[in-house]
């Protein structure tokens, strides 16, 4: 067989571990030929692509980013998108395409499946957010960097008795704010799920000070928003290219904060540390198993299908099922957080 993988959307550590595990299942175990369509999309509508063979992914388990290339460029972007992604796989003889990607990447997945290509996705977002999977790989390490970040941001807050706003990312749900203001010891969390309250959020932080304790941390998700009407909020919008920009939620809660509490804040922003560097031992292991499996759906014939963690086990579900719905922090989940703040 012929096979061809792409990583597209935002990058996530684990990638280059499913390319690595695609090449090696496919290759050595089955005698398939694969290729690596470069920079997501983009390689396979313009037909950009290097063959992947043993020695191409050598040594890239451990490695970030993606070997790959990644971009935001979408099939559905050009007036011809499916027809030249057809035409290209015809051309190639592929007999499969692999995509790995976020909630994008998986609607484009679904788009091109629907019009006959046969895909099987594998998911990845640190966001955690794909609600068709237990967990994607990513979002393991980068709850690993909050972690750390939370922890040294600590022990400065405490010397100047500040209060630390640290944004992590998560566009639409909180789940790397929740596990790592959980692993940190946070004194609030701030989800997108929940639209806060600022009168409640100082009264939190500042009950901290009344109880004589010098410093506060609060975790706050780049996509949270006030509840309607209760703080003035530059709610963000699109940059030039048309990316979502953040509101920079940190940056108006430090200030906000600041001035409701007469206590000296200051915003961090953790941005794209979260998603570099090389992948915990749990997301290349995730990844790897997402490889795998997707070499044996390209096999079993299962396209339209995405390969996903439920429980302990790896199963197939239908990329219409994988596009449907985000995974939201549960009201539960967030009150077993609240608990230890
Ligand atoms: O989807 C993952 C993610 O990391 C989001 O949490 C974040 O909003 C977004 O990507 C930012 O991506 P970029 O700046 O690369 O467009």
């Amino acid at each position: 067989m012929r096979i061809g993988v792409l990583t597209s959307g935002g990058d996530c550590p684990g990638l280059n571990a499913v390319i690595r595990s695609v090449v090696h299942r496919a290759v050595v175990d089955h005698g398939d030929e694969v290729v690596g369509f470069l920079d997501g999309w983009r390689g396979l509508l313009e037909c950009d692509y290097r063959p992947l063979d043993l020695e191409a992914v050598g040594g890239i388990l451990a490695r970030g980013g993606t070997i790959l290339g990644s971009s935001r460029v979408q099939p559905a972007h050009l007036r011809d998108g499916v027809e030249r992604a057809r035409e290209h796989v015809a051309d190639l003889g592929l007999d499969a395409v692999i995509p790995i990607g976020g909630e994008g990447t998986l609607k484009a997945a679904r788009l091109l499946s629907d019009a006959g290509l046969p895909i099987v996705g594998v998911p990845k977002t640190i966001d955690n957010d794909i609600a068709a999977t237990d967990v994607t790989f990513g979002f393991d390490t980068a709850v690993g960097v909050a972690t750390e970040a939370l922890d040294r941001l600590k022990t400065t807050a405490e010397s100047h008795q500040r209060v630390l706003i640290v944004e992590v990312m998560g566009r639409h749900t909180g789940w790397i704010a929740l596990h790592s203001g959980m692993a940190a010891g946070a004194h609030a969390i701030v989800v997108p799920e929940r639209p806060f309250d600022i009168g409640e959020l100082t009264e939190l932080v500042g009950k901290r000070f009344a109880a004589g304790k010098r410093f506060a941390i609060v975790v706050v998700s780049e996509g949270a928003k006030p509840r309607p009407g209760t703080m003035a909020f530059d709610e963000g919008g699109k940059d030039v290219y048309g990316h979502e920009r953040f509101a920079g939620v940190a940056r108006q809660l430090s200030a906000e904060l600041e001035q409701r509490l007469g206590k000296e804040a200051r915003p961090v922003i953790l941005g794209h540390v979260q998603r570099g560097g090389t992948p915990t031992a749990y997301d290349r292991v995730l990844a790897t198993r997402f490889g795998w499996h997707a070499v044996e759906a390209v096999h079993d014939g299962a396209f339209g299908m995405m390969t996903a963690l439920r429980g302990t086990d790896i199963t197939l579900v239908p990329l219409a099922e994988a596009v449907k719905t985000l995974k939201t922090v549960p009201a539960e989940r967030y009150t077993e957080a609240e608990c230890v703040l």
